[in-house]
């Protein structure tokens, strides 16, 4: 058995919570990911048939039932985990019956799973059945995408169309758009299952006066997505105060989208 220390998705884990936490997005214990593996992979550093605990899960996650899903612990600080992985993270399989998490490695202190779990598998699930290829559901608190949520209407059409015109790369990196969740309660099945309906249609998902999850096939996808949002909302609070003398006008947008072949929302678009 290989030591899970040396395995290439805890090393993940660990530098893209280190990195998240530079960029100022995750404060205290602001934010979780999850990522899904693979069982041969997960099989080559830990006894599939020897979980450490049952952790019971509160609603029915029966189609990734038996799937096996590295997570940040709830309570937990994204600047400890780099540090200290095995009492931040913890590896979990889904059991049989859909209704439990098997703790196969980790929250080491007897911790459990990000309170956000809902959101995050019942996201996996709507994901998985778009794009069988998704792997990885991502929360985060970006300081500019929030500060936006104060100041610009909760309208995914007008949110989005903004985000477009902030940076030239914005449509093609996100042509699917964002998804704007109202204020909700967090930690709840309800914003999972709100969540996971926007998911059907969007990798980009806010929660308004909160935060954005991502999700993507990889870990890369993921974070470029709240990346890409982040920096256009940074130029957004940037300039929305001053003065707007030019802009990226819908027929370029449009070009753009074309160029790249891009499978852009038209309905985001106010084209003659
Ligand atoms: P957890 O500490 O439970 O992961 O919660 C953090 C968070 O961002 C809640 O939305
Ligand atoms: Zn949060």
């Amino acid at each position: 058995m290989k030591d899970i220390l040396t395995a290439p998705f805890v090393e993940e884990m660990r530098k893209t919570t280190a990195n998240m936490y530079r960029l100022g997005w995750d404060e205290r214990n602001g934010g979780n990911i999850s990522l899904m593996l693979e069982e041969r992979e997960a099989a080559e550093y830990l006894d599939l048939n020897d979980p450490v605990r049952i952790l019971p899960l509160g609603f029915d996650a029966m189609p990734v039932a038996g799937r096996i899903f590295i997570v940040t612990g709830t309570g937990r600080y994204f600047k400890n985990v780099d540090a200290d992985p095995e009492t931040n993270l913890g590896i979990v399989r889904i059991s049989q019956d859909g209704r439990a998490a098997e703790l196969l490695w980790g929250y080491r202190d007897g911790g459990t799973f990000t309170s956000e779990f809902p959101a995050h598998l019942m996201s996996h699930m709507a994901r998985l059945s778009v794009d069988p290829l998704n792997r990885v559901i991502m929360h985060s608190h970006p300081t500019c995408t929030l500060a936006m949520n104060y100041v610009h209407e909760l309208d995914e059409k007008k949110l989005t169309h903004t985000l477009w015109e902030m940076c030239t790369e914005c449509i093609v990196v996100f042509p699917d758009g964002v998804g704007v969740l109202p204020w909700m309660l967090c930690g709840t099945n309800s914003i999972g299952e709100a969540t996971a309906e926007k998911m059907k249609e969007f990798r980009l998902v806010i929660w308004a006066m909160h935060g954005i999850y991502g999700a993507g096939r990889t870990m890369d996808e993921a974070f470029g997505l709240i990346e890409t949002v982040e920096k256009a909302a940074q130029v957004y609070m940037l300039t929305s105060h001053l003065p707007r003398i030019n802009t990226i006008r819908d027929e370029q947008l449009k070009e753009l989208a074309e160029h790249f072949g891009v499978n852009y929302r038209r309905d985001f678009l106010n084209l003659s």
